[in-house]
């Protein structure tokens, strides 16, 4: 059907283009209005205290690579080698937040954020990864917190979020268990000096991408494509590094500080909510995670993974698996993409189901929108785990957002999206499932990685050549989400 109204004739309607931005927050709140009629349901508020936040990663968006004595991270090497990022992007400047961070703070005040979460990029901090520490990486991240706090905002930070020392890289880097003794001391130092005002730490950020697309598949730093017995190895160093580092901060950091990670656990989702498909997919959870949520949560290695593994298994002792297994505080779930998952009569009882092409996705092609990921993700860890708090350390999605003459970005695929994950997770936190708080991935635009700046994740739009933010309608649809605490 052709479109009514041109796009000319429809600003002409409205009375003009200039008056649409003042429309928006009209729109967010008649959308979210209470809906009168009297059997209406009850409005989709979140508990009291729920915590909304958003989440950013060191290389993705501070920029300043050679200042104030950090060293190069393996990402500093990979994005300055022809042909291994879109358009040869690099992190070099990314959204300049080294030195913007404070006006970075504010918009986060603008939005209503309870929390934020920030990585640290351990080469600030150990530039040759273990040795002697740079007192100014370290208060970097200081007057970080301080601004914060100062301004009503929780920190929540991650200590590793891929930008691994390159010194550490030459050595073997997750392939030598040394990386993970060497990651333990640098939580413990962190945790000693930033914990008497952060009281959340997240050991490795998302261990199956940087360990499965870095060292298995080639597309990220450091671009090794080892063999299966060698994956397995890096993952074992990577399990073991959360565990270790889970030890270091607890023997370092003030009492009450509370520890946890962030994975990107597989998404196993019922493809039909009936028991048969339920029970699968909680199997399913429990053995697509074997090499790092489950082993992390069990301080095992499930039969089923070892048998799979064969010949290729991880080399590891029962110490190890202890250490792998260190009780910890909270489970941080970034989910994106659902894993749709249907009963079968095999031995393993489960079987994934195949993505017709026609699946809608956001700008990225693996980024499938399944908003029910939002409910089964938390609820099939904390049945199977028995977690007492949990957050969703990132959600969000990417889309080819573009400014329109009036100088907004009406990003309403972005919205939509977000829409329908935080219903699906309102319904989990109705039923009890114990999600505490929200981390909307991203801020801002900021350095996708191997994808490099053409894929928008932000709520806000940042100029690269101005550095210059700007609020999308996603960002206006966030604040009226946390104004509101909830959808309605
Ligand atoms: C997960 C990663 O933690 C983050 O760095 C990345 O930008 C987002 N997914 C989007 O791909």
């Amino acid at each position: 059907m052709p479109n009514r109204f041109s796009r000319r004739e429809f600003a002409k309607l409205a009375g003009s283009a200039a008056l649409v931005p003042a429309i928006v927050p009209a729109l967010v709140s008649a959308e979210t209005s209470p809906n009168l009629h009297p059997n209406a349901p009850a409005p989709r508020h979140f508990p009291t205290g729920f915590l909304w936040g958003s989440a950013t990663a060191s290389y993705q968006v501070e920029g300043a690579v050679k200042e104030d004595g950090r060293g190069p991270s393996i990402w500093d090497t990979f994005s300055h080698t022809p042909g291994k990022t879109n358009n040869g992007d690099t992190g070099d400047v990314a959204d300049d937040h080294y030195h913007r961070y404070k006006e970075d703070v504010q918009i986060m005040k603008a939005l209503g954020l309870k929390t934020y979460r920030f990585s640290i990029a351990w080469p600030r901090i150990f530039p040759q990864g273990t040795g002697t520490p740079n007192p100014k990486g370290l208060d970097f991240y200081s007057r970080l917190v301080d601004e914060l706090l100062a301004n009503g905002i929780q920190p929540y930070c991650t200590l590793f979020h891929w930008d691994l020392p390159q010194a550490l890289e030459d050595k073997g880097g997750w392939q030598s268990r040394d990386t993970s003794e060497a990651f333990a001391n640098y939580a413990g130092y962190v945790a000693q000096h930033l914990s008497d005002r952060v009281k959340h730490f997240m050991t490795l950020n998302e261990m199956r991408s940087f360990v499965d697309i870095g060292y298995r598949d080639g597309r990220h730093a450091p671009g090794l494509t080892l063999s299966p017995a060698k994956v397995n190895q890096v993952r074992h160093h990577a399990v073991l590094a959360h565990g270790l580092g889970v030890q270091a901060i607890r023997a370092h950091a003030k009492a009450g500080t509370k520890v946890g990670l962030a994975e990107n656990a597989e998404t196993c989702v019922p493809v039909i909510e009936t028991p048969e498909h339920i029970a699968a997919a909680a199997k399913a959870y429990r053995e697509t995670n074997a090499g790092y949520l489950t082993a992390i949560m069990e301080g095992r290695y499930t039969d089923a993974y070892l048998a799979h593994a064969g010949a290729d298994a991880p080399k590891f002792t029962p110490e190890e698996m202890t250490a792998i297994g260190s009780p910890i505080d909270f489970v941080g779930l970034n989910i994106y993409a659902p894993h749709y998952v249907r009963a079968d009569d095999s031995a393993a009882g489960f079987a994934s189901v195949p993505m017709p092409s026609s699946f809608p996705h956001m700008m990225s092609s693996w980024l499938n929108t399944g908003p029910e990921a939002l409910y089964w993700g938390p609820k099939l860890a904390s049945q199977l785990w028995g977690i007492g708090e949990l957050y969703i350390t990132e959600n969000g999605a990417s889309a080819a957002d573009t400014l329109t003459p009036d100088g907004q970005i009406y990003d309403i695929d972005r919205v939509m999206y977000l829409r329908n994950y935080l219903t699906q997770l309102h319904r989990a936190v109705s039923e009890g499932v114990p999600v505490r708080g929200y981390f909307c991935w991203s801020l801002m635009d900021n350095y996708e990685w191997a994808d490099g700046y053409s894929y928008r994740f932000g709520i806000h739009y940042v100029d690269f050549k101005t550095q210059k933010r700007t609020p999308k309608l996603s960002a206006h649809f966030y604040r009226e989400v946390i104004s509101r605490n909830g959808l309605a």
